[in-house]
């Protein structure tokens, strides 16, 4: 299959692109190579034959035609999204222009392609979301695929909006979707703005640790990898215009997700133990969402999938990997924003 994977210098597109490559598919990634982007972490499939990348917008809808011509591609999945919460509050423009307008000019650049092909079946365009998109959780309960819409923060409301796109797009033209809507993710590669890497790298370097308000929110996380994987199953064998949530399975709280990491660097990095002496609580996001919790069922029973590590099993592996790959995080602390606090305005 040749697919054209969106923001695949990211985070999770990057692990979709190398997985898709070594299972034998053509990936062509388009990434407009934000900060958030790093050729390196696709540099693993960079000279692969099956590989080949275009420096793209997706807000430019005629490179997009240009693509889907030039590559003919049978498959779309689209991750290039503006990511981070705390940016979302500080300057929400870059997300209401990536996430919506952006997913827009690919469902038409895709639609129109579709169409000249002679409306394929089995031609997909896999959107990819967050499970962000349902609100917050009190105690109990998980979000499944019924979960009515209830976004909080300026991110999630512009990834429901794209994800309402995507749905019309088959409701109305027929085009061939499948949307799949994710836990938080972690693993090599993440940009290290976000709650894990920051833990790291903060603690490697004896710097405060900080932890929004007082810890307690809950989120449910998955091994990067593991949702690579979901992603492609739901690409191949999801059933077109269906949804599905995937989830790890392993809710911690933030304060625990924490203290967790720390443990690990005492092992591995004695010198600086013990780590949890650097935990600083700072001011709470506006509108922090409580808890996030998913039902991954259909997932498992629809598509045969479970995510392969724990979340202790999976952190052990990401502090490892970024103990041993300085060399890919140390260019990144200079890039603007990281290091800094963000998200405070209400
Ligand atoms: N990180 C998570 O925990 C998580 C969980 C569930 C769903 N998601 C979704 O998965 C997708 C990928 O998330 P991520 O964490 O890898 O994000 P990321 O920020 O690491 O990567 C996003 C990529 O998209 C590219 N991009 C941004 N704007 C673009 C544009 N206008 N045109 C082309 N490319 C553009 C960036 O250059 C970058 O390479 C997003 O859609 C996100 O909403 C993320």
């Amino acid at each position: 299959m040749k697919i054209l994977v969106t923001g695949g210098a990211g985070f999770i597109g990057s692990a979709v692109v190398r997985q898709a490559v070594a299972k034998g598919h053509h990936v062509v990634n388009l990434d407009a190579l934000t900060y958030a982007a790093n050729l390196e972490n696709v540099a693993s499939v960079a000279d692969s034959p099956l590989y080949a990348f275009e420096h793209a917008d997706i807000r430019d809808r005629q490179a997009l035609t240009r693509i889907f011509s030039t590559h003919a591609p049978d498959a779309v999945m689209h991750l290039a999204a503006e990511s981070h919460v705390d940016r979302s509050i500080d300057g929400p423009g870059d997300f209401i222009d990536t996430n919506i307008t952006g997913t827009f000019n690919l469902l038409e650049a895709a639609r129109a392609y579709w169409q000249s092909q002679g409306r394929p079946d089995g031609f997909r365009f896999h959107h990819i979301s967050t499970d962000e998109v349902f609100g917050s959780l009190g105690p109990t309960g998980q979000f499944n695929e019924s979960t009515p819409y209830d976004p909080r923060s300026p991110y999630s409301a512009s990834k429901a909006a794209s994800d309402h796109l995507v749905r019309a797009w088959h409701e109305t033209y027929g085009l061939p979707v499948v949307l799949t809507n994710c836990s938080n993710n972690y693993g090599p590669f993440h940009f290290p703005e976000k709650l894990i890497p920051v833990v790291i790298l903060n603690a490697l370097h004896g710097r405060p640790i900080p932890i929004y308000g007082k810890g307690e929110n809950v989120r449910d996380w998955l091994y990067v990898e593991d949702h690579a994987t979901a992603l492609l199953l739901a690409l191949e064998k999801g059933q077109p215009g269906r949804s599905y949530a995937i989830g790890g399975e392993n809710e911690r709280r933030n304060i625990d997700l924490v203290r967790t990491i720390c443990t690990l660097l005492d092992e591995m990095r004695p010198d600086g133990a013990p780590h949890d002496r650097l935990i600083t609580y700072v001011t709470d996001r506006p509108g922090h969402d409580a808890r996030y919790a998913i039902d991954p069922t259909r997932m498992r029973e629809e598509l045969g999938w479970s995510p392969s590590v724990t979340v202790e099993e999976g952190l052990r592996l990401t502090v490892r990997w970024y103990l041993d790959n300085e060399s890919w995080w140390r260019p990144l602390l200079d890039r603007q924003g990281v290091g800094q606090r963000l998200g405070t305005s209400s």
